[in-house]
This record gives structure tokens, sequence and C-alpha cells, in this order.
């Protein structure tokens, strides 16, 4: 089983070993938007909804949990949450990894240095994105939780953590562990010695018996408690949620690469044992450790707001009542007509790297309908995804032949065919596209011996759809430099 808590909802999937899905439950949690740019999450909500959709994952495939030879664990990464370890409870929301609010903060630990002040220990620009500046500023705003998290009382986790504590023990406690690629996360580790970095968690004012132990991606953790969803089951695997996809697309040889559309859009690239340092705006992260091994590295290019854009066309403007009503919606419209839709709402991520950069929508004439704002949002994602792979290549030397996509946003035919035409290369989508839970789930399999080596992870792996590029280049480079005179825009409100 692999249980996947990611940002929007957290989902349980039973797979055999073939890799195919027997069973699959999900459940939505609240986005709660407390002001402009705050994002979080209710940690006890997930958790509950962790259970529920565990239970019923089994019971929808009329499974028992002795069925379930082991559990991997993967996630929304950086989110960032405090406990109380004596009693199990959250002492705030959780602060998701869109939130804006340590801008100020951010700015001021880069000081006189620059966002890279950290870089070559973390692999990490100073960002609002990562979970070390959320712990700091909220020991600065709450001076109890300060002394709290002084005094050892309080836990830090991602929200792997959170449910490793809750899944392995009791309300008061289970392993307070989480994995390296999560910890590479959180910008408070060396990705290199794979250690918490005491100088940068003094930086932060961060105290070190707040965090969790390191452990690696795939090993047996412990068994699951008594009273929960699955009793005795082992914990085997845990893995940030991009990450796990790139095991479960079997990116598992250096330049191998994959594109993740979900909230946002997630293109990794393995290095192998080697960490590369991006000169593109890139971050460099862990992509996985098994067990003893060396950790493999990744570059990444984050891209902030990708699906999460259909879902405010959807619920902000109510455009449509259903996110996958976008396609029909901008299949109404030839293309276009001119109009650039940047959703820059948690400033830009990679390559640019601007938190001042707010969402734009330009070129717009009496012409454009909501078609054309539909197609406009949907092409976004494909040029956000453009820019990263000019990055990715400019970084690795490696021209990409063929681009691997998964993740929500693949089943919509007309954006894959843009995605392939504006990159000019053949864009492939495995028959399993739950890639992120496959992932998790051959992470836990390969611990316990369920799956033999990694060799049955790519023997597994099967095409099931592939767009062709058939763009007019002259076409191609007229919208994608109508697409970068868009972005000026967002930047110029700064
Ligand atoms: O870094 C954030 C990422 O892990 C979120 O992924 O799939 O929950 O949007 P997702």
């Amino acid at each position: 089983m692999a249980i996947d808590q990611g940002t929007t909802s957290t989902r349980a999937m039973v797979f055999d070993r073939s890799g195919a899905v027997i069973s699959r439950e999900q459940l939505e949690h609240r986005q709660i938007f407390p002001r402009a740019g705050w994002v979080e999450h209710d940690a006890a909500e997930i958790w509950r909804n962790t259970r529920r959709v565990t239970a019923a994952a089994l019971a929808s495939a009329d499974l028992r949990s002795d069925h379930i030879v082991a559990c991997g664990l993967t996630n929304q990464r950086e989110t960032t949450l405090l406990w109380d370890r004596a009693t199990g409870e959250p002492v705030h929301n959780a602060i998701v990894w869109q939130d804006t609010r340590t801008g100020a903060l951010c700015e001021r630990l880069a000081g006189d240095a620059s966002v890279d002040r950290y870089r070559d220990r973390t692999g990490l620009p100073l960002s609002t994105y990562f979970s070390g500046p959320k712990i700091a500023w909220l020991l600065e705003e709450h001076p109890d939780l300060r002394a709290r998290g002084e005094a050892g009382e309080l836990c830090f986790g991602t929200m792997d953590s959170w449910l490793a504590w809750n899944l392995t023990g009791g309300p008061d406690g289970g392993h307070h562990i989480t994995d390296v690629t999560n910890a590479s996360r959180t910008m408070l580790m060396d990705i290199r010695t794979l250690q918490w970095d005491p100088e940068i968690c003094a930086d932060m004012g961060i105290p070190m018996s707040l965090l969790p132990e390191i452990r690696s991606s795939s090993q047996v953790y412990g068994p699951m408690r008594d009273k929960g969803p699955l009793p005795d089951v082992p914990l085997a695997g845990i893995l940030g949620d991009q990450q796990a996809a790139m095991f479960g697309q079997a990116c598992l040889d250096p330049g191998e690469a994959k594109n993740t559309y979900g909230t946002g859009n997630f293109l990794l690239m393995n290095t192998g044992v080697v960490p590369v340092f991006s000169l593109h705006g890139l971050l460099t992260t862990v992509c996985y450790q098994i067990g003893d091994d060396d950790a493999r590295y990744a570059l990444e290019g984050s891209i902030a707001v990708t699906g999460s854009l259909v879902q405010w066309l959807r619920d902000n403007l109510g455009l449509f009542p259903h996110a996958a009503d976008v396609e029909k919606l901008a299949a109404t419209v030839d293309d276009n007509g001119g109009a650039y839709f940047v959703p820059a709402f948690s400033g830009l991520f990679a390559p640019r790297w601007r938190p001042d950069a707010r969402g734009v929508i330009v070129g717009l004439t009496r012409f454009i309908n909501k078609g054309h704002l539909a197609r406009a949002a949907l092409e976004a994602s494909a040029y956000q995804t453009r820019e990263v792979i000019e990055a990715m290549q400019a970084d690795s030397g490696v021209t990409l032949s063929t681009l691997k996509v998964d993740g929500g946003m693949v089943v919509n035919d007309l954006l894959m065919q843009f995605q392939s035409d504006i990159l000019d290369v053949p864009v492939v989508r495995p028959v399993v596209n739950e890639t992120t839970a496959l992932g998790a789930a051959y992470a836990a399999g390969l611990a316990v011996g369920y799956w033999d080596s990694q060799d049955d992870i790519r023997a597994n792996w099967a095409e099931g759809a592939r767009w062709q590029p058939n763009m007019p280049t002259a076409r191609r480079e007229d919208l994608y430099a109508g697409w970068n005179r868009a972005v000026e825009h967002s930047l110029n409100l700064a």
C-alpha cells in the first residue's frame, strides 16, 4: 500500500507485483487562506483523512491488513508543522509550501550575501518555499512556541513525519523520523553529509531538538501501531512526492527525467551519486536513498502553479463545475487569441525565483472569451515547463529526447499535445499514471523483498500514450515569445 498525502487530497492505493492498481481511495482536505499569500492545512484533518482512506482502500477491494506486505508513505514536501511531543496535538495549522509569509524573513537571512547563501550546502536558494524559514517564522511570531521548542516539548515535521509519528505510535508518540528526500527540502540539511546543519539551524534560531531523525527512503522503520488502520504492517518507504514519482517512472539512471503535473509542476532529472549545482535557477535535491546505498541526487525545476490555476478558474471565477471541464472549454477556441495567463500566485519559482512577481492576464481584446482564458491557463503549464527544461538542458548538458509525464493533468489531451508542440519533443505517459503512489509502494516493497531489485521496477514501466510534436517552428517561437513578454508584465508589478 502507498499513502500519498498531497497538497489538496490524501489517497491510499494498493498495488500488485506488476505495479497494477488493486484499490484506490481519496479524500480532499480544506485549503485555508487566512490572508493574501497565506496557505494553511489542518494537520488533524489530514491524519483523520489518512485513517479513513487507508481503511476504505482495504474495504473496497475486500482486503485485510495482513494482505499488505508493506506500506510506503509519500507527501507534499516542505509543508511545515509543529506538534506537542507529549500529547501529539498540532500547536498551529500547517504552513503549506505555497505560503509566502516568510518573504521578509528570507530577505533578512540573505542579508548582504544573496539568496544563494546556503546553496552550496543545501542545494536551495533562500525562498518562501522551504520549511526552515517557516519554522523560524513560527518561533519568532510566537515566543511561547520558542520557549516550548527550546525546552524540548515540540516536534517539527513535514507531512511524512507527522503521519509516520501517528501511524507508528499512539497519541503520545511513535517514531519521530523523516527521510533524506524530505529533509533535503527543509533547507536545514547538508545534502552531502545527509545530516542536519547546526550552523544553518543556529542562523535561523531553530533548536535542533525539534528535528526528526533522518532515515533512508527505503528501509523498515517499524511496524504500524495496533490501533491504527494497518496493525503490524511494516512502514518501509518514505519519499517526498516528486521523488516518489521519479521512482514510479523508473527514472533510476543518470539523465532520466520526468515532469509531474499536480497542483504545481515538478520536473526532476536524476544526476546519480553527484549533486549537480545549478547555474540556471534549478534546485539540487536528494532523489532517493535505498537502505545503506549512496544517496542519488536530482536537479529539479519546481513550478508553483499549474493544476491549481485550473482549480482557481473553477472555484474563484466559477468558469466550470469540474476541473476536467477545462479541456472542453479550451477546445471551443482554436488558439489563445493572443491572451496569456501568468499564474504567479506564489511569486515565480524556477527558474526565476521572484517571490515578488504577481499573476497577470495580458493580451485582452473584446474578442477574448472564457474559452481563450481556459486555453491560456492550460498553455501556462506548457510554457513554464519549457522554461524549466531549457534550464535543465543548460545545467546538465543532456538534451531530452522525450518527456515522461504523469500527474492529474496528463489526462488532458489538449494540454499534452500543446506541451509536445511547444517543446518540439514527444511526450510520453506510462500505463500506470499514479506514479507518485506507485513510487512509494516500490520503495516499501523493495525494503521487504516484495520486489527483488530496481530491475523489477524498470521492467514494470510501460508506455501508455504518446503525443508527437506537430507545430511549425515559427508559430512555436511566436507563442513562446508572447509568453516571455507576459512574464515581464508579471515581474513589473513588483
Ligand atoms: O514541493 C511541493 C510538492 O511536493 C507538492 O506536490 O503533488 O502535492 O502538488 P503536489
